[in-house]
């Protein structure tokens, strides 16, 4: 069998040991060659592949990034003749399949081409672990890590000039970043997209950690909004909240903060720095088990499905279970953390 494996969306720590795996576990057991695709769909687009071996994916497990390249392009979205183009190349370079490794708009349009008679296979991708069907995504425990490690150090200098610190970590529609690395640092106060918040709600916590003698810890996902922010700032000149690009919410949120409690207050955007580096530990494990469990899907002939993590097991879901809904924080989650604001 002769497989393409591609990289679409935004990158995360562990795409790379998917690949390994995948290659390793096709070539040992099953005798299988493998073409690396670059840059998303576009490389199968485009027909921009090379050989991938044993040997280039030798000790890519700990390497941050992807080898292949990414891009955001959709097959079916601005690029004339996407699909028929990729059935042409398929047939043209006589692969038998392809592992596409992404989020939700790659395994969207991995389950199109699907339908469209291009055999896919998919591995679930989101650092932001918003994807339904599995309960864990590689990266998120990496991004996770180097959020409540750069949080450590902001409450350090925090205390020492007796500020409040606002950080702000990804999650573009969901506040699973926020929730496991507020839980972790100690924020006094999480603020997820699920959940809108108040400045009152806010400050109530800010000024209670202040008045225990604590630098107050915000952590904000980047897709929060204030409950009503628009109708409720956009006449105050905060044109801010208003622009079209995520991101930034932190930069608004420190100067209301200071202005209603007085405390001096500094905001961080993580940003890319959560997505960049090598994988944790776990992240290589489960991206490398993930890859391995790939090699076996295809070789079932197991088209139109997702390997996933379900509790610790690797199994294999229909692309339609994990699209849709996200998988979103659920309130339960959100009072465990709030149960330790104060
Ligand atoms: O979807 C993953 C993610 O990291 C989001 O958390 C963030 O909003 C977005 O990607 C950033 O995208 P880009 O790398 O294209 O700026």
């Amino acid at each position: 069998m002769k497989i393409g494996v591609l990289t679409s969306g935004g990158d995360c720590p562990g795409l790379n040991a998917v690949i390994r795996g995948a290659v390793l576990k096709g070539t040992e057991a099953y005798d299988m060659e493998f073409v690396g695709i670059r840059d998303g769909w576009k490389g199968l687009v485009e027909a921009d592949f090379f050989p991938l071996t044993r040997r280039d994916v030798k000790g890519l497990s700990k390497v941050g990034g992807t080898i292949l390249g990414t891009s955001r392009t959709n097959p079916y979205e601005g690029v004339r003749g996407g699909a028929e183009n990729i059935a042409k190349t398929l047939y043209g370079h006589k692969l038998d399949g392809i592992i596409a490794i992404g989020g939700e708009g790659t395994l969207a349009a991995a389950q199109r081409l699907n339908n469209d008679g291009i055999p896919v296979l998919g591995v679930p991708k989101t650092i932001d672990n918003d994807l339904r069907a599995t309960d864990y995504s590689f990266g998120f425990d990496t991004a996770v890590n180097i959020a409540t490690d750069a949080m450590d150090r902001l409450r350090t200098t925090g205390d020492s000039h007796q500020r409040c610190m606002v950080a702000e970590v990804m999650g573009r529609h969901v506040g699973w970043i926020a929730l496991h690395s507020g839980m972790a640092a100690g924020a006094h106060i999480i603020c997820i997209p699920e959940v809108p918040l108040s400045l009152d709600e806010i400050t109530e916590h800010v000024l209670a950690a202040a008045e225990r003698g604590r630098a107050p810890l915000v952590v904000v996902a980047e897709g929060f909004k204030l409950k009503g922010q628009d109708e409720a700032y956009s006449d105050k000149g905060l044109d801010a909240f208003n622009r079209p690009r995520l991101g930034g919410i932190s930069e608004v949120l420190a100067p209301l903060i200071e202005q209603a409690t007085g405390i001096e207050t500094r905001s961080t955007v993580l940003g890319h720095i959560q997505r960049g580096g090598a994988p944790s530990g776990f992240d290589r494990v489960l991206a490398t088990r993930l890859g391995l469990h790939a090699a076996d899907a295809v070789v079932d002939g197991a088209w139109g499905q997702m390997v996933a993590m379900q509790g610790t097991e690797i199994v294999r879901v229909p692309f339609s279970e994990a699209l849709g809904e996200l998988h979103s924080v659920p309130l339960s989650r959100y009072e465990e953390a709030a149960a330790l604001f104060g």
